[in-house]
């Protein structure tokens, strides 16, 4: 008896899948950023043709964005980064107006994201508005402006803090259609990103699936059965013990 009920036991618990034993729920592997800021000077030439005598104009900053020669600063308004992979994408505030040619000249860039392709690429979008050098008026949301050039940029957290540095970017066709002075892939400035996620754990499912189940995980999204399952061998191994202790109590 003693020996059917261990094997009943023991073959109840290994026909549970692997994982079943340690079914602590495991943390996304996603960094959500706690605090960023995007550091860019948009275009250095466009700058000094700004505030140069052909235009004589200027920019003004609005809405969080700031200005520390040469670069622009924009704070984080939401984001999340799988550095492993690497993955993810970081939303910033803020815009920059920039005026000249008496009034002429009046194209705004706002809310720029940044966004970290699992194959190693980066693009920024880009809100631009305002009127073209030919008249006609631009006005896109979200538009993919630059390409980032994240060759030899390590995302990994240290000390809680993931670094883009001086990531070098170029226009993409979309960003020479919302701004047409310029050909795709003209340089513009390069793009520093440091990005906060303080104590991000970087064990269990990869980004996005959290919520949506992976096989990676042990938790309920992934294995919906795994509880159930659980409760079934408890139950088995109960009935056992008891029937092995009735058993032994009517041996004479
Ligand atoms: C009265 C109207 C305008 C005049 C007379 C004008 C004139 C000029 C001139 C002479 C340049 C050459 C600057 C250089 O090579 O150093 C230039 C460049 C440029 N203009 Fe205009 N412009 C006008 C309106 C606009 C508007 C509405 C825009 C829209 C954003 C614009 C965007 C640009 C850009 C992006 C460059 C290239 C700057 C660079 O990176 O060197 N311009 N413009």
């Amino acid at each position: 008896m003693r020996r059917t009920f261990a094997a009943l036991a023991v073959g109840l618990l290994t026909a549970l899948p692997a994982g079943a034993a340690s079914a602590a729920p495991t943390q996304a592997p996603g960094c959500d950023v706690v605090t960023a800021e995007l550091t860019w000077g948009f275009k250095e030439s466009f700058r000094a043709y700004i505030d140069g005598s052909i235009a004589n104009g200027e920019w003004t900053v609005a809405d969080g964005a700031t200005y520390d020669t040469p670069d622009f600063g924009f704070p984080a308004e939401s984001g999340r980064v799988d550095p492993r992979q690497p993955n993810g994408s970081i939303a910033f505030a803020g815009s920059v107006r920039f005026t000249g040619h008496g009034g002429i000249l009046d194209t705004t860039v706002a809310r720029p994201v940044v966004v970290i392709h699992p194959d190693g690429t980066g693009v920024l979008l880009l809100d631009v508005s305002g009127p073209t050098m030919e008249g006609d008026q631009v006005s896109v949301v979200e538009a993919e402006f630059l390409d980032i050039d994240l060759t030899g940029q390590n995302l990994t957290p240290v000390d809680g803090v993931i670094r883009i540095d001086a990531a070098p970017t170029t226009l993409t066709s979309d960003g020479a259609v919302a701004f047409p002075n310029y050909e795709a892939g003209t340089a513009f400035d390069p793009i520093t990103v440091v990005a906060d996620v303080g104590d991000c754990d970087l064990t269990g499912q990869p980004i996005g699936t959290d919520t949506t189940g992976d096989t990676d995980t042990a938790g309920e999204a992934g294995m919906p059965w795994l509880l159930p399952a659980i409760g079934v061998a408890a139950v088995a191994v109960g009935a056992l013990v008891v029937a092995l202790i009735v058993t032994r109590r009517r041996r004479p």
